[in-house]
């Protein structure tokens, strides 16, 4: 078991450079988001050999469909032994329902977790995709939807963590990108937060990429990290 709420995002276009980064970090100091990019190119055997390294896996997929579709690929999933899985809120409750009835009736059952409005979309764009209201408003309704609907908890910005965690207690998930130490580049977030700024604002779990992946010395800086939130 691993106390780092670190989760590394595997963010490569193929196998090897993915896996230089992997061989150089390690299961206990970490665990590590796989994405659309390298599991359309790599497929699930990629998930697997992680997951046999002895990494807890964040698949990253963002499953939205009719729900007997979303809890067969939820199921799917389970059975690469993926730690953790998300889907998108807007999906609706039937569609969680119906991912969380499947999972609950395995063994083994990873942790799922919802997106609510993805932060690259502003007021103008949600309006025009039809929904009311700012995007504030609609990550605390998707969320709150997301816990009552029996999910583990949400993707957020850390900007939004604290009145997140506010509403939903202290058992629901809060994994937070757009996380930088002071140091580190901005690379393309823009509204960030610390490591320990985004814990002390309730976050559960970081996303974590460039600041360790484009690193001079990977593992040096996730071990700063970590130091940083003293684990
Ligand atoms: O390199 P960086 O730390 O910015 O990587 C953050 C990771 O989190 C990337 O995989 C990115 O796609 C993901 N992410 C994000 N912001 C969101 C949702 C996901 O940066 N709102």
């Amino acid at each position: 078991m691993n106390a780092s709420p670190v989760i590394v995002a595997l963010d490569f276009p193929d196998r090897e450079s993915a896996m230089a980064l992997v061989d150089r970090l390690h299961p206990s100091l970490c665990r590590l988001k796989v994405g659309k990019e390298l599991f359309t190119r790599l497929g699930p055997a990629f998930v697997e050999k992680l997951v046999a390294t002895g990494y807890d896996v964040f698949l990253d997929l963002k499953f939205h469909d009719i729900p007997n579709t979303v809890a067969a690929a939820c199921d799917a999933a389970a059975d690469l032994g993926v730690w953790m899985m998300n889907l998108h809120a807007s999906g609706g409750r039937k569609m969680m329902d119906t991912a969380c009835a499947r999972l609950a009736g395995r063994a083994h059952q990873p942790k799922l977790i919802a997106v609510t409005i993805l932060t690259s979309l502003g007021e103008k764009d949600i309006r025009e995709i039809g929904f009311q209201g700012t995007p504030e408003e609609n990550v605390l309704h998707l969320a709150a939807l997301a816990q009552s609907s029996g999910l583990d908890g949400v993707v957020c910005s850390p900007l939004e963590a604290a009145a997140l965690r506010a509403r939903a207690g202290d058992d629901f998930l809060l994994v937070t990108p757009g996380v930088r130490p002071a140091t580190a580049a901005l690379d393309d977030q823009k509204r960030v937060m610390t490591p320990a700024d985004a814990m002390q604002a309730g976050a559960s779990y970081l996303v974590i990429g460039r600041p360790v992946t484009a690193a001079q010395d990977p593992l040096q800086a996730l071990k700063d990290i970590n130091a940083s939130l003293q684990v």
